[in-house]
């Protein structure tokens, strides 16, 4: 099946013209405009974010305003933000921008700017996390960061680990190779069902402790179920107990606001090229300023220095990961520049918003399970679904062959709406749903 579409299937896009008017209140707000699309000075930024703070953003135009930010073809609707993301234009010009000032001159001198572009990085990273600087490594991504925990808690023999049983690998199997050389034990917390309350959770949490617990490591949205843990709740219980909390951020990255320091974890891991739309291998790891100490590196390289050195760095020690691509390093500063532009609240809320939609939806097509919880204290942005005693894996080809929408085969069917998709792609994507099920 071709799924090149023609011209005339385009849905018509509002003109820059009337979209202002739809937001702003008409003309007088076009010059702000173009900056959108190339904002790259601090003045245009600035000027581009004031324009957005009068500007109704609840409005479906826009939300095309910020679809139009990307580069996804025409037609195709991406729905799988929980495994990858497209970066918006400003983004993707500072990659190329940088990349191409690398090609041309790869001198000492021309790269010692990548320093100050990096600390430019994780000032901004940190206070969008709600962190210190010393608090944020940039390493390459989740997985690297999570093996970081797993490979530098100090564990002995006799002690124990407990995890959520559907922790991604590198928060999972990484622990049971961990053990196999140590020798401590890795206990799994599992849910039996779909959960109904944070309470429920806890509970199966709490008796799954013991005196010899000494570190809860645990996914703050699942990637295979969209099953939201009571992350907050969790972390208040272990350190009452005085249990190191690792907490796998994948799924909430800048897709739900989450401020750090209230959150309460020990460690927490993300990856830019997700929720947070920004450059491809940089990835976030949180540690908490008490806790960096205690963590023993993965990779020992250049710029490790002396132990007093050492330990002024805080959490940078654990970036000495030899030749970086600078371009997406410096890249993760723009990409909170533009979360910025929209405000996290106001992502945060829109992910819910087409969430719902498509629960909403899906849960009217006959044989459709949802995985997923509904509630939002139980759910965010990560939609499972699967059709019983039907073949998943081709509803999930199908959908991209016949009708190009990205989603994932993880758990039945897997759909991952983003602020670029829109309330017609959820629509769209619910009727294509309807109609593939009939005939795979
Ligand atoms: C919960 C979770 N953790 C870790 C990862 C690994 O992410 P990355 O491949 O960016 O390291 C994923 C990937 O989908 C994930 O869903």
């Amino acid at each position: 099946m071709n799924h090149q579409v023609s011209q005339n299937q385009f849905l018509p896009t509002p003109t820059r013209r009337n979209f202002l008017k739809g937001f702003t209140g008409g003309a007088a707000a076009l010059p702000v405009f173009p900056g959108l699309f190339r904002a790259e000075s601090g003045d245009e930024l600035s000027r581009v974010a004031s324009s957005l703070t009068t500007a109704d953003t609840v409005s479906e135009s826009f939300w095309q305003l910020v679809k139009e930010q990307f580069t996804i073809k025409p037609r195709f609707i991406m729905l799988n933000a929980a495994n990858l993301c497209p970066s918006p234009h400003m983004v993707r010009e500072r990659v190329f921008r940088i990349t191409d000032d690398l090609d041309s001159d790869v001198s000492f001198q021309n790269r010692a700017k990548f320093d100050a572009l990096l600390e430019e990085s994780r000032r901004k990273l940190a206070a969008f996390m709600g962190a210190t600087e010393d608090e944020i490594a940039i390493v390459r991504n989740t997985s690297e960061a999570n093996n970081m925990i797993v490979k530098g808690l100090e564990l002995k023999a006799g002690d124990e680990v407990v995890i959520f049983d559907q922790n991604h690998p590198t928060n999972n199997v990484a622990w049971d190779v961990r053990a196999a050389r140590i020798g401590f034990t890795v206990k799994r917390v599992s849910l039996q069902r779909s959960p109904e309350s944070v309470e429920e959770m806890l509970k199966i949490f709490r008796s799954a402790i013991s005196a010899k617990t000494r570190v809860l490591a645990w996914t703050d949205v699942s990637n295979t179920t969209g099953v939201k843990l009571p992350t907050r709740e969790l972390c208040r219980m272990a350190r009452e107990r005085g249990i190191y909390t690792h907490v796998d951020g994948a799924q909430t990255f800048a897709a739900l606001s989450r401020n750090l320091h209230e959150l309460g974890c020990d460690s927490y891991s993300g990856s830019a090229h997700k929720w947070f739309l920004g450059p491809k291998e940089a990835g976030l790891l949180y540690i908490r300023q008490e806790r960096i100490a205690e963590i023993w590196p993965s990779v020992v390289g250049v710029g490790w220095g002396n132990k007093a050195e050492t330990s002024a760095r805080g959490a940078r020690k654990f970036e000495t990961l030899g030749q970086r691509d600078d371009a997406a390093v410096s890249a993760v500063g723009t990409t909170v520049d533009f979360l910025n532009l929209i405000g996290q609240s106001r992502i945060e809320a829109r992910i819910r918003q087409l969430a719902a939609a498509l629960k909403d939806g899906v849960m009217k097509i006959p044989g459709a399970k949802l995985i997923t919880p509904t509630t939002p204290e139980l759910s965010a942005g990560v939609c499972v679904l699967r059709f019983e005693g039907m073949n998943n894996q081709k509803i999930y080809e199908t959908l991209y062959t016949k009708h190009g929408i990205a989603g994932a085969p993880t758990g039945g069917v897997r759909f991952c709406p983003h602020i670029y998709n829109t309330m017609e792609e959820i629509d769209r994507t619910i009727s294509a749903l309807a109609q593939v099920i009939k005939e795979v």
